[in-house]
């Protein structure tokens, strides 16, 4: 875990959108200095929440003041509720009255909600200004930190307003994820199976059989967890930036997951959860309709559902969650596009009736 970063290149071939993602533990000590070399930002506003701020805005602070940088810091409140256009605006008046300029970069420093939210507004924010990911939960270092997509929620759809907007740079220190609860870490691990089950048998391989020491949390087996799943990511947007045909299998228990976040008013459901919750809904799918056989990949479902508390659905109602499936960024003529499964790595996208839907709901 000593030495140089792992440096992993989300290269397309064009230098103005590539850009490098450094993996290494305590890499937060040595930001400012790295930036230092690179560019020279007027100023560089942090953007991050109640929760992260007292963990590791300190750190961060020291390390890009000590290589001369000017900062700006922006604390907003925890929560997904955040990733709204109130709070937009909010965190756009208090940057000019910072006076952030063109020439300054913005540092989400948290999840994926501060990451998505940050980013929103770095790539729109006088046209765009540099955007620096430094990913503080385990979704955003092997999720959300990475190919460039960016938004907020509203209130009838999750993620309804966005944008594709590379960063210029990805500071991902496994060590923070130190600091997170049980209950995120294990949000981060539906993230970490999302990409596994869709891309690569190997990477499930590696998830499932070293599953006590993840959730252990022991130092080199996370720090090998995040750079696989961060490779597997690169390698799929890196095929299809802009989500047009491959990069949709990250959708994985997306579909029904984004719905139960938008029906929870996104209060009650985390988003790994409900994409947990979402998978599940998938297998039962793709199972009803005979391109995966359920019983045969028991261990699975399992492993999945054992991460899952079945109060989370308690007041579900099925009628509106198909009405904002509908809503959903896949559905096209409106028809619901569901990412399915054959096997481990072997993903499939299809539409599903809302009468397939309904009997697999009355099976979780
Ligand atoms: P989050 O940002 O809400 O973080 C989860 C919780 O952990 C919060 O309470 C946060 O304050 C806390 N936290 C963050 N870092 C911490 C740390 N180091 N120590 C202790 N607590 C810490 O949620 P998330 O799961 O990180 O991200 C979910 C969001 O990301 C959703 O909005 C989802 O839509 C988005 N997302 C986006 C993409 C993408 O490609 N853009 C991919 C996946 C998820
Ligand atoms: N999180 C899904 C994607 O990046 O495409």
């Amino acid at each position: 875990m000593r030495g140089m970063p792992m440096k992993i290149k989300v290269d397309f071939g064009n230098r103005d959108i590539s850009y490098n993602i450094e993996i290494k533990s305590y890499l937060l000590d040595s930001i400012g200095k790295i930036l230092q070399k690179k560019r020279n930002y007027s100023k560089i506003v942090i953007l991050t929440n109640e929760i992260v701020f007292p963990l590791w805005y300190k750190k961060l602070n020291l390390s890009l003041s000590n290589a001369g940088h000017k900062i700006e810091v922006i604390v907003i409140p925890d929560g997904e509720k955040q990733k709204c256009i109130k709070t937009y605006n909010q965190i756009i008046s208090q940057m000019l009255k910072d006076k952030i300029d063109r020439y300054s970069a913005l540092i989400p420093l948290g999840g994926g909600v501060i990451g998505d939210l940050g980013g929103y507004i770095a790539s729109t924010y006088m046209r765009g200004i540099d955007l620096i990911h430094v990913p503080t939960t385990l979704v955003a270092q092997i999720d959300s930190s990475i190919g460039g997509k960016l938004a907020i929620d509203h209130p009838q759809a999750k993620n309804i307003i966005g944008n594709f907007y590379n960063p210029a740079q990805v500071f991902t220190d496994p060590n923070i994820l130190s600091t997170l609860n049980d209950r995120e870490f294990r949000c981060g691990l539906f993230e970490a199976i999302k990409i596994a089950l869709v891309s690569s048998q190997k990477l499930y391989a590696f998830i499932t059989e070293n599953f006590d020491s993840i959730l252990n949390r022991k130092k080199r087996i996370i720090q090998k967890l995040v750079t696989d799943c961060v490779q597997e990511k690169v390698m799929i947007v890196k095929q299809d930036p802009f989500d047009q045909n491959r990069r949709m299998i990250l959708n994985f228990g997306h579909t029904f997951g984004h719905a139960l976040e938008t029906a929870s008013n996104y209060r009650k459901i985390s988003h790994g959860e409900a994409v947990g919750w979402g998978m599940l809904l998938a297998l039962h799918i793709s199972d009803i309709l005979k391109i995966f056989d359920l019983q045969k990949n028991r261990n699975m479902y399992v492993l999945i559902r054992n991460m899952l508390n079945i109060r989370d659905l308690k007041k579900l109602d099925p009628e509106q969650i198909w009405k904002t499936i509908l809503l959903d960024k896949k559905a096209r003529d409106g028809n619901a596009r569901f990412i399915l499964l054959k096997k481990a790595g072997k993903p499939v996208m299809q539409v599903v009736s809302k009468r397939t839907f309904m009997k697999a709901v009355s099976r979780i």
